[in-house]
C-alpha cells in the first residue's frame, strides 16, 4: 500500500529518502538553551526520517519562552546542536531547525525580568507555565517600528548558526501563534503603521524572516510553517483564506525549501489552496496515518507528509508505516519536559521483539 511515501523527492537544495517528515515538537529537555547528548540521541534515533524538523528554536535571547527549550544563537548551542545533526546524519535523515521566536507567549522569568515583545500591548488569554508554576501570560511590550528590522534580522543570523551547526536548513515558525504568526493575525496585531491593519501589512513579518534566512543560506534551504485559521495561543485571524492566499503568492518564484501547512483548524482547503497557488514543495500535517498520508500524496495534494505525536512514541516510525504493525501510543504526561522516560525509551520494533522487524 506504501509506495509514495517511500520514494525520494527533492525540497529545494535537499534531497530527502523519503516523504515522511517529523513534525516540529517542544520537548524542553535542554538545559540552559543548549542541546545535550540526550537530546542527540533522541533526534538520531528518528533519523530514518526523510526530514527531521526539531522542536521550536529560539533564534534570538530576546525570543525566549517555555522552560529549557533550545535556542541557535551562541556557541554553546551550536556545539550542542552539531551533535544532533550528525547523529541524524549518521541515520541518512536530513534535519531542519525550526526557528521560534515566541513573542508575547513568554514570561519576564524567561528574559532574565524582561518584558515579551509583540506586535502589540495585548496579552494572550491563559496561563503559560514556568519553573515556578503556571502564570498569567503578561502584557507585552509593543515593537517599535525602528525595532522592527533587527529582529527580523535574527532569523538570518540564526540560519547561518544552524548551517555551521550542520543542519541541512531552517524552518521558519509562522504556525501557532508565536511572534510571526501574531503579526499575522487581527487580534494580535492592533498596529496601524506598515506593520499592521492590510493583509500585506500583517504578512511583512513573516516574509521578512523567510527573506532574511534565504538571504543567509539561500531559499533552497528555508522552509515556512503556517497554521491558517488555527486559534491556539489566542490568535484570530479574520480571513485566514486572503492570509494564506497571500503569503502563497508572495512565495511563488523564490526557490523555497517548502511550505508546511498544520491542518485542522479551517473550514476551507487551506492545503488546495497553497497547492494552487505556491509553485514549491508542500508538507501536510495534522493526524495522519499511513493510509491518508499515501491518499493525499497519491492524490498530489502534497509532497511530503509530516508525523508529530505518533513520530514521538515511534522512533522507528517509517519501518512501521511500512510494514503495517501497531504503533506504540504516546504518552502525554512526558511530552513537555523530564528526563529519558518518554523521550528515548519508546521501543522500536525490534527492540519490542515483533517478528516483522
Ligand atoms: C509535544 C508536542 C510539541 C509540539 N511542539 C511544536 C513546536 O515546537 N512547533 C510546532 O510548529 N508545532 C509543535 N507541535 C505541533 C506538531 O508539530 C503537530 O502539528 C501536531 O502534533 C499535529 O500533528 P500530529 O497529528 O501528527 O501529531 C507540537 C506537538 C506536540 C504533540
Amino acid at each position: 500500500m506504501t509506495n509514495i511515501l517511500f520514494s525520494p523527492v527533492r525540497l529545494g537544495d535537499v534531497t530527502l529518502s523519503n516523504r515522511i517528515a517529523m513534525a516540529p515538537m517542544t520537548r524542553n529537555r535542554s538545559p540552559g538553551a543548549v542541546p545535550n547528548d540526550l537530546n542527540a540521541l533522541y533526534y538520531g534515533q528518528r533519523g530514518t526520517a526523510g526530514l527531521v524538523i526539531t522542536e521550536g528554536t529560539t533564534p534570538d535571547a530576546g525570543g525566549r519562552g517555555y522552560i529549557d527549550i533550545p535556542g541557535l544563537y551562541d556557541a554553546a548551542q551550536v556545539a550542542g546542536w552539531r551533535k544532533v545533526t550528525d547523529a541524524v546524519h549518521a541515520k541518512g535523515g536530513k534535519i531542519f531547525a525550526q526557528l521560534m521566536h515566541t513573542g508575547r507567549i513568554s514570561h519576564p522569568d524567561f528574559l532574565d525580568g524582561g518584558t515579551p515583545v509583540a506586535p502589540s500591548a495585548v496579552a494572550a488569554k491563559g496561563d503559560i507555565f514556568t519553573k515556578t508554576g503556571p502564570k498569567p501570560m503578561p502584557v507585552p511590550r509593543a515593537l517599535d517600528a525602528a525595532e522592527i528590522p533587527a529582529v527580523i534580522a535574527t532569523f538570518g543570523r540564526a540560519a547561518t548558526l544552524a548551517v555551521e551547526a550542520g543542519f541541512d536548513g531552517v524552518e521558519i515558525h509562522g504556525a501557532n501563534g508565536y511572534l510571526p504568526s501574531q503579526f499575522l493575525s487581527t487580534n494580535a496585531n492592533l498596529r496601524a503603521d506598515e506593520w499592521g491593519g492590510s493583509v500585506e501589512n500583517r504578512a511583512r513579518f513573516l516574509l521578512g524572516a523567510v527573506a532574511a534566512a534565504s538571504a543567509a543560506i539561500g531559499a533552497g534551504r528555508v522552509g515556512l510553517r503556517v497554521s491558517p485559521g488555527s486559534a491556539f495561543n489566542d490568535i484570530a485571524d479574520s480571513d485566514p483564506e486572503a492570509t494564506l492566499t497571500h503569503i502563497a503568492t508572495a512565495l511563488r518564484g523564490q526557490g523555497l525549501a517548502y511550505l508546511h501547512l498544520v491542518g485542522g483548524a479551517y473550514d476551507f482547503d487551506a492545503a488546495g489552496i497553497a497547492r494552487r497557488i505556491f509553485d514549491g514543495p508542500l508538507i501536510l500535517n495534522g493526524g495522519y496515518d499511513a493510509a491518508r498520508a499515501e491518499a493525499d500524496l497519491a492524490a498530489g495534494r502534497a509532497d511530503v507528509i509530516a508525523f508529530g505525536s505518533s513520530f514521538l512514541a515511534n522512533p522507528d516510525l517509517p519501518e512501521r508505516l511500512r510494514t503495517g504493525v501497531a504503533l506504540n501510543t504516546p504518552d502525554p504526561k512526558t511530552f513537555y519536559g523530564g528526563d529519558a522516560a518518554g523521550y528515548t525509551d519508546y521501543p522500536t520494533l525490534r527492540e519490542a521483539g515483533v517478528a516483522a522487524a
